[in-house]
């Protein structure tokens, strides 16, 4: 019979009208049925099918197909083949129950009605990849509106706008260390203590960076672009502005590296993708926004994993400082790595899920994720509007709350950023604070905690949502297709540098109804309620930094998370000379949404005891006796 004869779809219609409804009481059986006889009576193909077992019509249609009349009603072959191949499609999404009929009806809705209105608002809203414009209005606001309230007091007493600043600690006196080395790993505070007492210029300290993200980045492929131009045009206003005693606060002066999926003019923002490399944005991102009138100097778009997806990018494989025979993990790889190795003093990455958290935790840097809506996107590549952040990684917890106390704000044309209430975390008196611990928890911390006199109880994560993993993957990945529609309908997906990763994912999207989409926001509500239960009797938890669920928890929620280096261990498989490679230990000081205070003053009280925080890695010296990485060829340093 030849393939997509009209003969054969009406004959199936008639059997299984007729025939079904009285020899099967499934209309799922059914369909297994139908599905078949279509299949091997449309198709050439060289599967083999067999049918035989599951289908109790076979005889009957058999002994019955020549004698069938055929109708006039002809259908084209292509009308016939896009009905099976709906049918065969609807498996997928996970709704094979449809008879033939309603399949036949679909097909026809979706082509004369879903396609026309598809085409239309892609037209008008998705010409363009990256989600830089035409945002979702589906808005989430992490605020536990009670919290809102309980500030209330605050928000009036002190007006919330961003220029309400926090009360920075007065550093004591900091003198100019003698090796450039030393002044590399000096945190904020310090090197605008230098800059302030007019030890340094903004101008040294922008060669210091710039020279040290020459010299390894050959070994930690953790640069994308050197802003070298614009960093000396700025650091020549500081140093001028200074000069004239106009100072801008504790980042005039101080050079950074924004991670690549944040737009800054004239220098290209790849996205860390091969198919955006050469793309230039004419935009000022509204973070880089902050930090240049802040005075803050750029020196490098840091790496991004291509599309905002672990470190593996077009240009190479980030490499982690702590143990270059591996990697950062991703996505904000870059940003960790330099932050790691000194070659910034801190750096803005961004998280949609983990992609802070995991860099920061096997980099060994202080990472602060914050509430999601605290600092505006405006200009930031989009995988999510409704999980993306921005947040900094830095040397020392008190360096993170000045950054975010910096970059913080509300913009109009990021309708979740939020003038988030956040109190002041150098105020907070953490001994009137109930912190819970889960069995993650590093102990080391736990017990530090404690000793400063923190109410300090043992404690599980309540809920009973149990599809935390896949509410985040479903969100997540048909937002990400929603910005990279063209991207994936081009091809241009081929390129992409790891073809297990979004390639395949994205394809999956495609198949999520939005029906499904939006009952996993359902669920995502639920879980967000249970979560709030959890926080009744506490203030603040400690457990693991990198734990998936608690990372998918932690972003669908929005709560703020710090990660705190706890310490090292030995790397596995030890090379027999010994090596000065580690394992970096770290963990997570989670509060509610608008709390993030609360978690920076705890990290900060850690941190004020001990100096796992201030370590150097290996970077340049990994021991005698150790093999340096495969591409050691790469490891030859100068200068
Ligand atoms: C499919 O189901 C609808 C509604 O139950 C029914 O009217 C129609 O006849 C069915 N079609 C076939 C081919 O079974
Ligand atoms: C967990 O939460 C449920 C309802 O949210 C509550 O009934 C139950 O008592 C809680 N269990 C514990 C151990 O707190
Ligand atoms: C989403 O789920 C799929 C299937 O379990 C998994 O392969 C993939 O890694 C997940 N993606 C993320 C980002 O979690
Ligand atoms: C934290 O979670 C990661 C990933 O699941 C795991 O490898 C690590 O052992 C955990 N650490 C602790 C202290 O539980």
């Amino acid at each position: 019979m030849p393939r997509g004869s009209p003969f054969a779809i009406l004959l199936l219609f008639v059997l299984s009208s007729s025939l079904v409804p009285r020899l099967l009481a499934s209309p799922l059986g059914s369909m297994a049925c139908s599905a078949k006889r279509i299949q091997s009576l449309l198709s050439n193909r060289a599967q083999s099918y067999s049918y035989t077992q599951n289908c109790r019509y076979h005889k009957i249609w058999k002994d019955k197909k020549l004698v069938i009349p055929v109708k006039q009603e002809v259908e084209t072959e292509e009308m016939i083949s896009d009905v099976v191949a709906l049918k065969k499609a609807l498996k997928f999404f996970d709704a094979k129950f449809f008879n033939d009929s309603k399949v036949k009806e679909m097909a026809k809705g979706a082509e004369e009605f879903n396609i026309p209105a598809f085409r239309e608002n892609r037209e008008l809203v998705a010409s363009e990849d990256g989600g830089l414009k035409n945002p979702s209005v589906l808005v989430f606001d992490s605020s536990w509106g009670e919290n809102k309230q309980k500030n209330n007091a605050f928000i009036q007493n002190k007006a919330l706008d961003a220029s309400e600043k926090f009360n920075y600690p007065s550093h004591g006196e900091v003198k100019r260390p003698s090796k450039d080395e030393d002044i590399a790993f000096m945190t904020v505070t310090e090197l605008g203590k230098l800059l302030q007492t007019k030890q340094i210029t903004s101008g040294e300290l922008t060669d210091i960076y710039l020279k040290r993200l020459k010299r390894y980045n050959p070994v930690l492929e953790a640069v994308i672009t050197l802003t070298e131009e614009l960093a000396y045009e700025q650091a020549k206003q500081a140093d001028e502005l200074l000069a004239k005693g106009n100072y801008l606060g504790p980042l005039h002066g101080i050079p950074y590296g924004l991670k690549d999926i944040i737009a800054v003019p004239h220098y290209r923002t790849t996205w860390g993708s091969t198919t955006f490399k050469d793309q230039v944005l004419d935009t000022e991102a509204w973070v880089y926004k902050k930090l240049k009138a802040a005075g803050a100097v750029l020196v490098a778009k840091l790496v991004s994993g291509s599309l905002a997806y672990d470190d593996i990018w077009f240009g190479g494989r980030t490499r982690n400082p702590w143990n270059i025979l591996e990697f950062t993990t991703g996505s904000s790889a870059g940003p960790a790595a330099s932050t790691s190795a000194g070659l910034v003093p801190f750096a803005i990455g961004s998280e949609t899920a983990g992609s802070l958290t995991y860099p920061a935790a096997r980099c060994g840097v202080t990472c602060l994720r914050p509430t999601f809506g605290t600092v505006a996107r405006t200009g930031v590549m989009s995988i999510s509007e409704s999980l993306d952040k921005l947040g900094p990684m830095c040397r020392s917890a008190s360096d993170c709350a000045i950054l975010i106390d910096t970059i913080r704000g509300k913009d109009e044309n990021d309708l979740s950023s939020r003038n988030v209430a956040l109190q002041d975390p150098f105020q907070v008196e953490i001994s009137k604070l109930t912190v819970g611990y889960l069995e993650s928890a590093e102990m080391k911390v736990v017990d530090v905690l404690s000793s400063k006199g923190v109410k300090i109880v043992p404690f599980k994560l309540n809920y009973t949502v149990g599809s935390v993993q896949s509410i985040l993957n479903i969100t997540m990945d048909v937002d990400m297709l929603a910005h990279f529609d063209r991207w994936q309908r081009e091809g241009l997906d081929n390129q992409f540098e790891a073809q297990d990763q979004w390639p395949v994912e994205l394809r999956r999207a495609r198949l999520v109804p939005a029906v499904d989409y939006i009952q996993a926001q359902r669920a995502r509500g639920k879980l967000i309620r249970e979560v709030k239960d959890n926080f009744r009797e506490i203030d603040a938890f400690i457990g693991n930094a990198t734990d998936w669920e608690l990372v998918c928890l932690g972003n669908l929620v929005g709560l703020p998370v710090v990660v705190v280096p706890t310490g090292f261990k030995p790397v596995k498989d030890l090379p027999e000379g010994g090596t000065n490679r580690r394992t970096t230990i770290t963990t997570g000081i989670y509060a509610p949404p608008d709390h993030d205070h609360i978690a920076l003053a705890l990290a900060m009280a850690y941190q004020s005891v001990t100096n796992h925080h201030k370590q150097r890695p290996p970077v340049d010296d990994v021991g005698p006796g150790d093999q340096v990485p495969s591409s050691s060829e790469k490891f030859q340093m100068c200068c």
